[in-house]
């Protein structure tokens, strides 16, 4: 049921039902943010995590990772390391560091 509700807006947002004002996100100051905050545990690329079980983040969806840390920093997504971290976020670093991790190379990719 979390998962559904979760997916429900992004749906609603994909079908272009919900307009939601586009603010400019700085993929310079997302960098210097990443490095940092980030990198020690996602890797300087954001693709080497330190540990497996850290997810990599370079090429991920902008919208993905804003919605990760969006919700991680209200507690809509449980996670003690992330929450503490992305509590210390403001709206523009959330936007920034997600345009950031987006635009670098990732092997993320779906499989078709
Ligand atoms: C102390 C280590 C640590 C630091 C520092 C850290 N992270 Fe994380 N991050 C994690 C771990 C561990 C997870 C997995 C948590 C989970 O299972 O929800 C994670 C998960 C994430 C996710 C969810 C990815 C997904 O695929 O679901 C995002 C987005 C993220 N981190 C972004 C960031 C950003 C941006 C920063 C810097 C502001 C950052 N993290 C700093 C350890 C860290």
């Amino acid at each position: 049921m979390i998962r559904f509700s979760r997916l429900v807006p992004v749906a609603l947002l994909g079908a272009g039902l919900v307009n939601v004002p586009v603010f400019a996100a700085n993929v310079e100051q997302g960098r210097v943010k990443a490095e940092q905050v980030c990198a020690a545990c996602h890797g300087k690329d954001g693709n080497t995590p330190i540990d497996p079980s850290y997810p990599r983040l370079a090429g991920q969806y902008k919208d993905f990772l804003e919605r990760a840390l969006l919700d991680y920093r209200s507690d809509a997504r449980k996670n003690p390391i992330m929450g503490a971290t992305a509590k210390q976020l403001t709206r523009d670093d959330v936007r920034n560091l997600a345009a950031y991790y987006a635009s670098l190379p990732g092997g993320l990719s779906v499989k078709k």
